[in-house]
């Protein structure tokens, strides 16, 4: 028997110019994973548990649009295995919440697989392998979820770019708040494909700021001059909007948080539902904030420290 774990993510700036060739940082999140149990297969062939989703999965007999199926048939011809598995498959993380919980369980997977057969495989190859499912749950993804759910780093993503660490010189205190709202990214992104197929010149220009902004954020992210991340925040969330990516239910949870101290706040991921963060000071006030985001419709809160 063999455990595979594999963290969340959160995007921090950057999402959707990302699928444009636009820089992201994102940050793991190692509080929330996904797990799966690996053990001997008592049948005829592989079998995936996936209590969470309501799915028994049959591998040999799923399609192959399963993503399921297909990272447990990926993992088995990259490591020239053949012998049937039972996999069982849970996972702390809410699903199309932005949190990246498909490519987490995908991950958590190959690991357990790969751990089963005394084998380890190292970021890059479980990446790759994740990559072929995200195309399933997203349609036309960065790869900056893969990237960083199977480094477990923060990661500075550009998409077909060498991946790299971005420095936090001081760790901050983020607040993510659930709107409770599934949507899933491969609707988001594909109306921003729309959009940008429609206007591709005004659309490039939302993206530049996007990726200007992002630069802003790595700079002061390594400077340590985090009081600058809020209004960063922000000026990404006003350009999300214009993409039509925001709702009233996130512009209704940022107010809310701004209102209780936060310094600035954005959705995160494909938008339209999923997560909202927020930067919060030093001593100011995550409680309030907490408090306040709740009140105002929150599903869940999560406080993080991010860059410890
Ligand atoms: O919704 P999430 O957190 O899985 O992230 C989607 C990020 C996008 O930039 C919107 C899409 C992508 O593939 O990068």
């Amino acid at each position: 028997m063999n455990i595979g774990t594999a963290c969340g993510k959160i995007i921090l700036f950057g999402e959707h110019a990302v699928v444009y060739g636009r820089p992201a940082l994102a940050v793991p999140l190692s509080q929330l994973r996904a797990r799966a149990v690996v053990q001997k297969g008592t049948g005829a062939g592989s079998v995936i548990h996936a209590r969470d989703l309501g799915r028994e999965v049959e591998v040999k007999d799923s399609e192959n649009d399963d993503a399921l199926g297909v990272i447990t048939r990926l993992t088995l011809e990259k490591l020239g295995e053949t012998e049937n598995l039972e996999i069982e498959v849970s996972s702390q993380i809410p699903l199309a919440s932005g949190f990246g919980s498909g490519a987490a369980i995908s991950t958590a997977m190959v690991r357990g697989i790969a751990g089963y057969f005394g084998r380890e495989l190292k970021p890059e190859e479980i990446s790759a392998l994740v990559y072929e499912t995200e195309k399933m749950y997203h349609g036309t993804p960065s790869g900056i979820d893969n990237t960083v759910i199977a480094y477990e780093q923060p990661v500075r993503f550009v998409r077909g770019q060498e991946i790299t660490r971005f420095q936090i010189a001081r760790p901050f205190t983020l607040v993510i708040a659930n709107t409770g709202i599934a949507s899933p990214t491969k609707i988001t992104v594909g109306d921003v494909r729309r959009g940008w197929e429609m206007d591709k010149a005004r659309y490039e220009a939302m993206f530049d700021r996007v990726g200007e902004i992002v630069g802003e954020a790595q700079d002061a992210l390594a400077r340590g001059r985090n009081n600058l991340l809020g209004g960063l925040m922000t000026r990404n969330q006003e350009v999300l909007q214009e993409l039509g990516v925001s709702s009233p239910e996130i512009e209704r949870l940022i107010e809310a948080g701004l209102r209780a101290g936060a310094r600035g706040g954005k959705l995160s991921g494909g938008g339209r539902g999923g997560n909202v963060i927020f930067y919060v000071e030093e001593g100011g006030g995550t409680e309030r904030v907490r408090d306040g985001v709740m009140e105002s419709g929150a599903r869940s809160v999560i406080v993080t420290r991010v860059g410890e």
